[in-house]
């Protein structure tokens, strides 16, 4: 497996792995994280006992209401996940053409079969320039849209990216790298901070979705603990 840079033959394939890795897996993740939180776990046990202490639930068919509340809930913990992602790809139009936003700056992993199985981009130009309350120097480098393909995943395919972009940063005498993850991207933050990547955490900006919408989605991020986390290394 070799890490290049992105060539005018490779726009579907490393379309199709940032993608999943947007869409997909993060849907999943934060579906994941939820559903593992302890207090979320409590209330929908908790829910169907108190219908039941109201009265309700106490016939077979009753005890139908006792699984309702419970039910709605996850129903719209499930309905906020997609709400807060819906559109990122759409917002993200750099990725329908790689080689004139990018460039040079897009990686890929290609496998023994030259097939694309990961993809990496930065930026010369950050939207961070603070970390820990310190402003973060000039030469920094922003790096995203980290994705491995599901198959190819476990095998050091994101590890050799990474390395190979911290090299690139190291000759262009780069002395930051930074970037962001959410707190439900489990394998991403394990492997970022295997990767020596110091951290903070930061709350979601106000979604872009008018203002009770604005509201809801934060009153979401903070009853399901998820938070940005801002990655930060010097190199
Ligand atoms: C996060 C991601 C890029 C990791 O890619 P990968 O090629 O599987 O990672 P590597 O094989 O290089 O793993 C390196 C180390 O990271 C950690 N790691 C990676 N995936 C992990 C997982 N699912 N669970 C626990 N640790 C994990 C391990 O420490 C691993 O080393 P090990 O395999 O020797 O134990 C991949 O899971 C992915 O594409 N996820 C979906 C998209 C995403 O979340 N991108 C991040 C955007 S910020």
């Amino acid at each position: 497996m070799k890490v290049r840079e992105f060539q005018k033959k490779d726009p579907d394939q490393a379309y199709a792995i940032w993608k999943h890795g947007m869409s997909v897996d993060l849907t999943e993740q934060r579906i994941d994280w939820i559903f593992n939180l302890f207090h979320v776990r409590l209330i929908l046990l908790a829910l169907p006992l108190v219908v039941l202490y109201c009265g309700y639930g106490t016939t077979p068919v009753g005890f139908l209401y006792a699984i309702v509340p419970s039910g709605l809930l996850i129903a719209f913990l499930r309905y906020m996940v997609h709400y807060t992602l819906n559109g990122y790809v759409a917002t993200r139009t750099d990725m329908l053409n790689i080689q004139k936003h990018h460039g040079k700056r897009f990686l890929v992993a290609e496998n023994e079969d030259g097939e694309i199985i990961g993809t990496v981009a930065y930026s010369e130009k950050t939207k961070i320039s603070t970390f820990k309350g310190e402003r973060i120097g000039k030469k920094t480098w922003e790096m995203f849209s980290m994705s491995v393909k599901k198959e190819a995943r476990r095998l050091g395919v994101a590890n050799k990216m990474l390395a190979e972009l911290e090299k690139r940063a190291r000759g262009a005498k780069i002395q930051n790298i930074v970037f962001t993850a959410t707190t439900p991207q489990v394998p991403a933050v394990i492997f970022y901070r295997k990767c020596g990547y110091d951290f903070e955490f930061e709350d979601f900006p106000a979604l872009d979705r008018g203002f009770i919408g604005a509201i809801i989605a934060d009153c979401f991020f903070k009853f399901c603990k998820m938070n940005i986390i801002k990655f930060h290394k010097e190199i």
